[in-house]
């Protein structure tokens, strides 16, 4: 036929991201009926694998999450023989001009377009890029290339990969992945936001007190410690997933839901935001802690994490954006492992009723009487508002019950991974969800003086147990902006 072919080299193939998520999420799209027709995935790596030792690899990973019928089995092996493997060294244009000519004969003179996935560690991505795009880029068609995090460890190193990339790559072929981005809730956001009368024009100053940004694992580094302790909850976490998420929830509206559109006013919100002060930051590292007679680890304990390592596991921060819309309003987040949850939800904590008519009837918890609106990201997706409402009975006693919109039980479609839409989206050449380089460019230089004076001045983390809610010193930063953070209350 004449379609145009499609495929998608897994650059790292037998790595934990290609096998986790990227194989299951191809899987799950081919099910959807979403792939181009004439696809085929290559895995790409150094180490020696057949296709049929790729195919059993691959197919440990998959289920079926869609098709729970019985011909689920089916699919898997019709999806397995659309995947082949190429062996090669990741810096070499020879190993990457066998891969092309494998291509070639799979795409039979068709207009052919290469989706490169990139799931390798960073320092490696200039050499692949530089020989892909010399030996195996399509002639005919577009070719593409997803690169995920960690994109540098400051402003510099960020800004020297970008570069790098430029060299070989226009920006539009770049597609760089920020995961929450793909996130059913993080995309509701700006729905939520802009389709609803009684959000839009409550979301300022004018009304909102704080927005909290919280991520919670209730795991620590086990296992992937020695890559972590090069950077650390800020990095990990605080400078990409919950800065994207606060940029799309703060930016101005968008004059149309076009791609550029959007990251317009996301760096517009990015560039107006304070310099972070290092008085505004607590930091935290996890210790070992025994309970019911589980012991676990500390952080140090780790043996790939370096003896006597400062870096955070934990961090806790007030962000401010000096615009009209949100001067001096306290943007909180939160970020660590080894908690005693694993959630990641933002807590918007609307001001007082002026002069409210029912403040006595509060009791004790005037405090209490505020609205505040729930987005929780993650688990048991839920969006939920906190409103008083009377006790009934012929008293008059106030009470603060949800509004809930629990997506489990409102919806029985499963929710589809991240990775999925943020897939789909780079197939269809959607750029929506992908980070620009201005955008990474603005998020590096919020953050890159403070993990300066972090490590320049050894700053101690505040050690917390395994298992536990964190530093007492996120309380004190909290409420030195006179604010309680929402999920603890
Ligand atoms: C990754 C971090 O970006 O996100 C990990 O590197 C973290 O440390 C993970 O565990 C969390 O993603 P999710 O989708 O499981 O919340």
């Amino acid at each position: 036929d004449g379609e145009p072919t499609f495929s998608i080299i897994m650059v790292g193939a037998s790595g934990d991201l290609a096998k986790k998520k990227i194989f299951p999420a191809l899987f799950a799209l081919y099910c959807e009926h979403c792939l181009p027709k004439n696809f085929t995935i290559f895995g790409y790596a150094r180490s020696k694998m057949t296709d049929a030792e790729l195919r059993t690899m691959v197919s440990r990973t998959l289920t079926c999450r869609i098709d729970k019928r019985e011909n689920c089995n089916e699919k898997i092996e019709k999806f397995l023989k659309r995947c082949f493997y190429h062996s090669g060294q990741y810096d070499s244009e020879e190993n990457f001009a066998e891969l092309d000519k494998t291509l070639k004969e799979h795409e039979g003179g068709r207009v052919s377009n290469r989706l490169f996935y990139l799931s390798i560690p960073p320092n490696i991505f200039i050499n692949v890029v530089k020989s892909a795009s010399r030996s195996a880029s399509s002639k005919n068609g577009w070719t593409r290339v997803i690169v995920e995090k960690p994109f540098g460890r400051d402003s510099e190193s960020s800004a020297a990969l970008t570069s790098g990339l430029k060299q070989y790559l226009d920006e539009d072929q770049i597609f760089r992945i920020d995961h929450y981005l793909g996130k059913e809730l993080v995309e509701n956001l700006s729905v939520l936001r802009f389709s609803n009368l009684i959000f839009e024009p409550l979301w300022s100053r004018k009304y909102i007190r704080n927005v909290q940004l919280i991520f919670s694992e209730d795991f620590g580094t086990e296992g992937r410690g020695g890559y972590f302790d090069h950077y650390g909850i800020i990095r990990d976490i605080m400078q990409n997933h919950l800065l994207q998420i606060l940029a799309l929830f703060a930016m101005e509206t968008p004059a149309s839901l076009d791609a550029e559109d959007i990251r317009n006013e996301k760096v517009k919100v990015l560039r107006s935001m304070r310099p972070l002060q290092l008085e505004n930051v607590v930091i935290g590292q996890y210790k070992g802690h025994a309970k019911g007679g589980v012991t676990h680890l500390g952080y140090t304990d780790d043996k790939t994490v370096p003896e006597g390592s400062l870096t955070p596991t934990f961090a806790a921060a007030a962000l401010f954006i000096d615009n009209a819309r949100w001067d001096g309003v306290p943007f909180l987040m939160k970020a660590g492992k080894a908690l005693h949850t694993k959630r990641a939800e933002i807590r918007v904590q609307f001001r007082h009723v002026p002069g409210n008519l029912y403040k006595q009837n509060f009791g004790t918890d005037r405090e209490q009487a505020t609205n505040e609106l729930v987005i929780r990201v993650q688990p048991d997706e839920a969006i939920y508002l906190k409103i008083n409402n009377k006790v009934p009975g012929l008293g008059m006693r106030l009470d603060r019950s949800n509004l809930n919109l629990l997506y489990s039980s409102r919806y029985s479609k499963e929710i589809p991974d991240a990775y999925e839409r943020l897939l789909l989206d780079a197939i269809g050449g959607e750029r929506r969800l992908f980070i620009r380089s201005d955008e990474l460019d603005a998020a590096w230089n919020l953050f890159t003086p403070l993990l300066k004076e972090l490590e320049e001045k050894k700053i101690s983390p505040e050690l917390y147990p395994y298992g536990s809610r964190g530093p007492v010193g996120a309380h004190y930063l909290a409420s030195k902006y006179n604010v309680r953070w929402g999920d603890l209350s």
